[in-house]
């Protein structure tokens, strides 16, 4: 059995919380007139942006969950994606933001993005907290970027380790010492 721990801090909850009012405020500007925005949060790793996200935009906001595969405790991805829980709501004709913690490979959002676009949304945009550029297999767009990070496998912010680090209020760089 080998044991975790947090190597280093790598973006702290302040720069997290003012990085994520930029995009709230980005997210209103592209979005003209007064229609509704729906979010569509990507379970589990995606609840703690999306709560901070709502709270720092205005009142033209809903809300739905999916989720999908993960990485089970392993770091490594492996590169197939099922979807475990859908939404509830029709998504057609609506203008609708997927809410994603990370983008790595660029799989999982790929797969969310073209299920999703086969519901005939009005609109369909994607706002991650983190992406990993040099990890890309597959060429993804994401119209809204937190933070830009190198190769290293982070947790905290919603993001685990296992199911652990999801309560911390800031990234860390995992560390694992092997038996
Ligand atoms: P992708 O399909 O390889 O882009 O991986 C996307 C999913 O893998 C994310 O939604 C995360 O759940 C998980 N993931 C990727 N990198 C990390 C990481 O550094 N820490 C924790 N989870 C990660
Ligand atoms: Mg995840």
């Amino acid at each position: 059995m080998s044991s975790s721990y947090i190597a280093t801090s790598l973006i702290t909850s302040d720069q997290i919380q003012d990085r994520i009012v930029e995009i709230a405020a980005e997210i209103e500007r592209d979005t003209p007139g007064d229609g509704l925005i729906h979010l569509v949060c990507v379970l589990k790793g995606g609840f703690m942006f999306l709560a901070d996200l709502i709270r720092a935009m205005g009142d033209r906001v809903t809300l739905d969950f999916m989720a999908v595969s993960s990485y089970g405790k392993d770091t490594k991805t492996s590169g197939e994606v099922r979807l475990l829980k859908d939404l509830d709501q029709s998504i057609e004709g609506r203008d609708v933001i997927i809410v994603e913690d990370i983008v790595d490979t660029g799989l999982t959002l790929t797969y969310l993005q073209e299920i999703l676009r086969a519901r005939a949304p009005k609109r369909l945009r994607t706002a991650c907290l983190l992406s990993k550029p040099a990890r890309r297999l597959v060429n993804v767009h994401v119209d809204y970027t937190g933070f830009n990070i190198d190769d290293h496998f982070v947790v905290g912010y919603g993001l685990d380790y296992g199911e652990h680090y999801r309560n911390l209020s800031y990234i860390g760089v995992l560390g694992v010492d092997e038996p």
